[in-house]
Parts: C-alpha cells; sequence; structure tokens
C-alpha cells in the first residue's frame, strides 16, 4: 500500500514536543492517572491489581465492550470493536468497505485518515467541502450531487475538527436520509461527542439513527486520555464488524491490556471525566471569544459548537498564516496550526481549546499579533 504522508502529523512530529505552548491541540488536557485510580470503583480497582499482561480478546474486554455499548441506545457489547485508538478503526473500516472502483465522500478540511486511507485503498474519494461563509455548515442538496452508484461510504466528522461545525437537528435527519436512500454506509466519526456547549445540541450517534451508520468513538477527546489509544467502531452492521475484526488481526490483533482496564474506569466515571473537559472547554472558549472581541478587523472567528478546536481566519492583507504562525513559534514558543496542513487555502489557522495553559499561550498571542498586526 502507498499512501500520502499525514501532513499534519508530520507536522505535530517536528513540534509537538518542542514547543512551550500548544494552542492547536485537538484533544482535551491528559487526565493524570493519578486521579482515574481514583476513580475506579471496587470492581475496576481489582481488575488493575491483579493484571496480567498477556494478549486480551481481540474484539476487546468484554466489560470495556459492555461500558462502551452503553454510550449508545439500543446498543450492545457485540455491536462494539475496540481498537488501537480511532485511527486504527478507520484504517480497518475502510479498508474493509472500500476497494479500486468504489467512492467515497467525505467532508472537508478535515482529518487526513478520513480520506487518504480511501484513496490509498485504490477508491475515488470526492470531498465534500465546508465553507465558511456558510459557518461550516453541511450542504446537503450537494452532498445529494456528489452521490453515484459507486458510492459506497459517507463519511462526516462532527462535532467537527477542525471547524467545531456540529449540525442542526434538521440537517442530521437530512444526512442520514441521504445516506438511507443511497445505500451506502455512513461513518459518523464522533470523536468530539459529549463536548456538545448545550446538551441540547447533542445528536444522536450515527449508529443509533442509520440502519448502516457507523459510529466512531475514542478515548482521546472528549475523554481526555489521547495516551490510552482506545477507541473503537460501533454499529449493528454485525458483518461489517466481523470483517473488520478479521482486518485488525493484520494490525494490533488486539489492545494493550492496561488500556482497556484504565479506559474501562474512565466510562464508568464518565460523568465526571466529561464534566472535567466541559468545564477546561468553556472556559477557554470564553477567553477566545475576548480575543476576537478585540481584534475583529485582523481575524473571523464562525464560534465553534461543540469540541475543542476552531477554524478562525487571518485577514490582514499581505500576511500569510504560514508565515504568521511560524514567527509566532519562533518569537513565542506558541504553536498554530496553519490551514495549509489540512490542504486548505485561504489563511485559516486551527486553534485547539482544550488544554489549560490556553490563557498563557493567549497572552504571547495576543502580544505577538500587538507587535505585527498593529
Ligand atoms: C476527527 C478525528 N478523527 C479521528 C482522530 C484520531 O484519534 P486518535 O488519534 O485518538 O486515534 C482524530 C484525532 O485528532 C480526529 O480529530
Amino acid at each position: 500500500m502507498r499512501i500520502a504522508d499525514f501532513a499534519l502529523e508530520r507536522y505535530f512530529a517536528r513540534w509537538e514536543f518542542a514547543v512551550e505552548h500548544l494552542l492547536c491541540a485537538s484533544d482535551v488536557q491528559a487526565y493524570p492517572m493519578r486521579e482515574l485510580l481514583d476513580l475506579a470503583d471496587g470492581e475496576t480497582r481489582a481488575l488493575w491489581a491483579d493484571l496480567t499482561l498477556g494478549y486480551t480478546e481481540s474484539t476487546g474486554h468484554p466489560l470495556l465492550r459492555r461500558e462502551i455499548a452503553a454510550l449508545y441506545d439500543g446498543l450492545e457489547p457485540d455491536d462494539v470493536l475496540v481498537f488501537a485508538g480511532a485511527e486504527e478503526g478507520i484504517f480497518c473500516l475502510v479498508n474493509v468497505l472500500l476497494g479500486p472502483g468504489d467512492h467515497a465522500v467525505v467532508t472537508w478540511p478535515g482529518y487526513q485518515s478520513l480520506y487518504e486511507i480511501a484513496r490509498a485503498a485504490g477508491a475515488n474519494v470526492t470531498l465534500h467541502e465546508l465553507r465558511e461563509d456558510a459557518a461550516w455548515q453541511l450542504d446537503l442538496d450537494g452532498l445529494r450531487r456528489q452521490i453515484t452508484a459507486a458510492t459506497k461510504l459517507i463519511v462526516v466528522n462532527a462535532p467537527h475538527n477542525p471547524t467545531g461545525m456540529l449540525p442542526d437537528r434538521a440537517t442530521f435527519d437530512g444526512l442520514v436520509a441521504i445516506a438511507e436512500e443511497s445505500g451506502a454506509h455512513l461513518l459518523m466519526d464522533e470523536v468530539y461527542r459529549f463536548l456538545e456547549f448545550s446538551d441540547d445540541d447533542r445528536l444522536p450517534a450515527g449508529t443509533e439513527a442509520a440502519e448502516r451508520g457507523v459510529s466512531l468513538g475514542v478515548m482521546s477527546k472528549s475523554f481526555a486520555m489521547a495516551g490510552l489509544r482506545i477507541g473503537w467502531l460501533a454499529t449493528r452492521d454485525r458483518d461489517l464488524l466481523a470483517r473488520c475484526a478479521a482486518f485488525k488481526d493484520y494490525t494490533t490483533i488486539c489492545a494493550s491490556a492496561p488500556s482497556e482496564i484504565l479506559a474501562l474506569i474512565g466510562l464508568r466515571a464518565r460523568e465526571t471525566v466529561l464534566a472535567r473537559s466541559a468545564a477546561i472547554v468553556a472556559t477557554n472558549l470564553e477567553r477566545l471569544d475576548a480575543f476576537f472581541e478585540t481584534w475583529p478587523d485582523r481575524f473571523t472567528w464562525v464560534r465553534p459548537r461543540a469540541g475543542s478546536v476552531g477554524f478562525p481566519r487571518l485577514t490582514v492583507p499581505g500576511i500569510t498564516i504560514d508565515d504568521w504562525a511560524a514567527g509566532l513559534v519562533a518569537a513565542e514558543g506558541v504553536l498554530l496550526l496553519p490551514g495549509s496542513q489540512f490542504g486548505f487555502g485561504g489563511n485559516h489557522f486551527r486553534l485547539g481549546f482544550g488544554r489549560t495553559d490556553l490563557p498563557e499561550a493567549l497572552e504571547r498571542l495576543e502580544a505577538y499579533a500587538a507587535r505585527t498586526l498593529r
């Protein structure tokens, strides 16, 4: 298999552990291990203490799959397959579903795996472009036109990275109707689910709403535990899940034993875990709002509706975001992610607001802006 470099990951490989402030991270401030263990109940504390480090069940620890299934209405543990992160779930699903001659429609700009793996599998990919002037919303008429007889997979990431887009209920229902009509599978990348700024905005999961819906989840984002590398696919299409399980025999075979137990603890304590994430994100977002209010003619800001990232745009004539971000990291040690890393033009950049050092990072950014954008 030949596959193009994952631009964002190459960019992070260069910068992530070399800068003082990641103002573009997509995850929430990592949960401290000690605090997580304090959340264990009697059963999980014993599972952790008595853990032996052998191979684990390939489909995922039964208790973990039960806990994941409980996140979805009407799902059973056998509707869940555990992976090493969401990334492995995407890799297996797309390889199982798509081959030469098949077609996929994928939201864009976005997480590169969602379309690059399809291309590498030999499928034709149509990007469904989200536009700032449409508040990054899905264009259902456009989507309908993009579907062909060969379309096997529609991929929508919502809450969306990098824009923070979340469809309203009517748009979501329209999307599901289009997917059902087409006969294609609908992969809903829901790794930022549970980070809706208003609980009323939470949409049904893809697997709840569409017969061929597949929900992708992970511990990394809303649950603030990226280091566990535990993700999952949830779907009522058990035949598809079985094919993904067979494919996984060629990737990781099974998940990390300690990670499975830690993920189980985190999911059982999800109210506490998610409340912490929501509080971090809400406080940071207020600070970002205040920043953009101060600089209305230098940046655009379509306020995200969910998640931990947004996609503003630098609007100063003659200054590219790539140059400006390079200057910022050199002068202040603050990293932004220019839209070019998504292959997306127009001077956008991703801001992440899940980290607790945001106030200091923003202060430095503001100082740099005062020196360079006045
Ligand atoms: C939309 C989206 N999907 C999937 C992933 C992959 O998650 P993980 O790195 O935890 O496997 C990410 C990570 O940034 C993401 O933003």
